[in-house]
């Protein structure tokens, strides 16, 4: 079996995590009988620098032609990087925002896993900590504020900006879809985060998830405020299985469900559209103040690449596989700086990508 992928490095650490996916891919696609072809794509910062553009029709067409996608970062540091200093639409995030679009990848995944080695590194109460997590953020990734009109001007003399916030059912049904079938198989349990007491959008998020909710009797159903959302997350984020949400909360509250794990580096994330398509990436940024410095975690893009061999290429085992030499490892105590703590051994990107390479299982 041959599966295609696209890879796309992009800028900051993106081409150091990256690289450790690749070599862990490469490790286990040998041993579980399947092989990858891989086509580079340029997005973001580096196309911007060979193109004049974050994103190209070629590279656009390219992507299309792949099974799935392995992506690092993309970005730079506003304050410093010449890219900012172009229009909005013509910056490395708007490359990002235009193949979701482009790919129709609505059904954005992130995780947040405490693992139990890492209890140590999560922010949080010891006693909420010691309880463990493990919950999945189901964001919608094509609507709502990031796609809606927007504009500044002048409006009766004052300078005014405008985003719109915008959702139609059919947008919100399939999120929700998704969502309850994510649910089926892990906690059977949706809570759908919003800002209904405000928000119309919201209103009709839940009038349209809950007749999905209705289909599903053997799933638990709730509804949340965001803001009360982002404050459980922190106090009792063991209440949680799938969160569904619109775009801008998900974006903000993955953050959060993030940093809760220990680090930011340590989160997965994939984005589907309703075919096996997705496209791979870690949650975090493109960190472009330790880029180069071969320090990164690459724990996030190897655990992406494993969403990516069950999600996108029906590899379960080969996956498994992957996420048990990721536990072996910080059971051994091998840790990248973010996630040090006392008594373990500290290593740098590549000594982790091979740390973890040696740990994969035959099948
Ligand atoms: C993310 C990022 C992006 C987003 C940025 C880079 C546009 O923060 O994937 O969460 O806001 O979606
Ligand atoms: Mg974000």
């Amino acid at each position: 079996m041959e599966y295609n992928i696209g890879v796309i490095r992009g800028d900051g650490i993106g081409p150091e995590i990256v690289k450790e996916a690749l070599k862990v891919l490469d490790g286990v696609c040998g041993r579980y009988g399947f092989s990858l072809n891989k086509t580079e794509i340029d997005m973001g910062g580096c196309s911007i620098d060979k193109y004049g553009i974050p994103l190209t029709e070629e590279a656009i067409r390219t992507a299309k032609a792949q099974d799935a996608i392995l992506m690092g970062s993309i970005g730079g540091d506003a304050k410093t990087s010449p890219w900012y200093k172009l229009e909005p639409s013509k910056r490395p995030e708007a490359g990002l925002l235009s193949i979701r679009k482009e790919l129709n990848l609505f059904a954005n995944l992130r995780p947040s896993v405490l693992f139990d080695e890492l209890k140590s590194a999560c922010p949080l109460s010891k006693e909420t900590a010691d309880k463990g997590f493990d919950f999945v953020i189901m964001r919608e990734l094509t609507g709502g504020l990031y796609f809606g009109e927007r504009y500044t001007r002048e409006i009766d003399g004052v300078e005014t900006a405008v985003d719109t916030l915008s959702y139609n059912e059919n947008e919100i049904r399939r999120a929700a879809i998704k969502a309850f079938d994510i649910a089926a198989k892990r906690g059977k349990k949706v809570t759908l985060v919003d800002k209904a007491n405000v928000l119309d959008s919201s209103r009709l998020w839940r009038k349209v998830t809950g007749a999905v909710a209705a289909e599903h009797p053997d799933i638990t159903f709730e509804t949340m405020l965001v803001d009360n959302c982002a404050m459980q997350i922190v106090k009792e984020p063991s209440q949680f299985d799938v969160i569904l949400t619109e775009n801008m909360f998900g974006d903000i509250l993955s953050d959060e469900a993030a940093m809760i794990t220990g680090s930011i580096g340590m989160l997965s994330s994939a984005s589907l559209n309703d075919t096996k398509f997705g496209l791979y990436e870690p949650s975090g940024g493109s960190a472009p103040d330790i880029a180069g410095l071969n320090v990164a975690n690459p724990i996030a893009t190897i655990l992406s690449a494993a969403m990516m061999l069950r999600y996108s290429l029906d590899q379960d085992r080969a996956a498994c596989a992957v996420e048990d030499a990721v536990k072996q490892v910080l059971k051994d105590g091998i840790r990248t700086g973010d996630i040090m703590s006392e008594g373990c051994r500290k290593v740098s990107t590549d000594e982790m990508g091979d740390a973890i390479l040696d740990r994969i299982q035959g099948p």
